[in-house]
């Protein structure tokens, strides 16, 4: 874990709310693993208060990128960065997801899912791998391009059918599964809203896939002092900010109305 002025290089719109940012920062872009994420601390007169945590969504040798959503006081600041100003940030953090040699990978992104699964799409060494991208309508898709263009069978899924499968990603993924069969290997990686990871947690159950999802969790520290992040696991309560983000899908513990 390392703490460190990142230089902005760029930040921009994609689209929407959705924005861009490229940061120069070599000696987190050298320990990044997909899945990890930093805490940034959005101003210097810590207003917000607390740091806010993005995941990494790519690295070169000397920049770490982010895909984030503006949604409220942190990320809006953020999105107004200027190239050339610099941002505190710590990192790498929380663990990140594994790396299968062979075997067949399915990657499940809902809405802003995608951010920390594009790292993992261009580390991951298994082939014939399918990315799913889940999103509200069609203007809301990201990233399909980008894994496109890493050699990823892509299929789309918006809840009102402007593009691709209409209905839930998860409906999507069943299909996906069913086409597949039992008998082909395969891991499910996934990142996105809680009622979908709750939902391939339980698919992956009943039909016996391997599956690892990122948690959000609201987060103070991000470095495991806190306890502010913890979740139910078979192991006990978790810390998302240190034992995860990453879980096997089978070890949390849901409850019925939230988590
Ligand atoms: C490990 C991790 C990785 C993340 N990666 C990304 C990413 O790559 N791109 C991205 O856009 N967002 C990501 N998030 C979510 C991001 O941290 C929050 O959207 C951000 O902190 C909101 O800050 P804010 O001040 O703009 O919003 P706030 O004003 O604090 O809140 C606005 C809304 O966002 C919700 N929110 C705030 N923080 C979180 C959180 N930690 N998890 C879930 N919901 C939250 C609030 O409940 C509220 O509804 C990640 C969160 C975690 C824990
Ligand atoms: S945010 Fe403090 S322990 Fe996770």
């Amino acid at each position: 874990m390392l703490q460190t002025k990142a230089k902005i290089i760029d930040n921009k719109k994609v689209k929407g709310h959705y924005f861009h940012c490229l940061l120069l920062a070599p000696s987190i872009a050298k320990k990044a693993q997909p899945g990890e994420f930093v805490n940034i601390k959005i101003t210097d007169n810590y207003q917000p208060l607390l740091r806010r945590p993005l995941s990494i969504h790519r690295v070169d040798a000397k920049t770490i990128e982010f895909l984030y959503e503006a949604v409220g006081r942190g990320t809006e600041i953020l999105s107004r960065k200027k190239q050339g100003e610099y941002l505190d940030i710590i990192g790498p953090l929380g663990n990140g997801f594994s790396m299968p040699k062979s075997g067949h990978s399915i990657l499940v992104a809902g809405g802003m899912g995608v951010a920390p699964l594009l790292f993992l799409a261009e580390r991951l060494t298994a082939r014939k791998s399918i990315a799913l991208i889940g999103a509200r309508t069609k203007s809301e898709i990201l990233c399909e391009k980008e894994f496109q263009d890493l050699g990823y069978s892509v299929k789309i899924a918006t809840d009102d059918g402007s593009k691709g499968f209409k209905g839930r990603i998860t409906e999507l993924l069943r299909n996906v599964l069913q086409v597949q069969g039992p008998r082909q290997q395969k891991m499910v990686y996934a990142c996105g809203p809680r009622p979908m990871l709750k939902e391939i947690s339980r698919m992956s159950k009943k039909h016996k896939f391997s599956a690892e999802i990122s948690l959000e969790e609201h987060m103070a520290c991000g470095i495991g002092a806190c306890l502010g992040c913890v979740v139910g696991t078979k192991k006990g309560l978790q810390r998302v900010c240190k034992e995860g983000p990453v879980f096997t899908a089978g070890e949390i513990i849901w409850r019925e109305e939230g988590q």
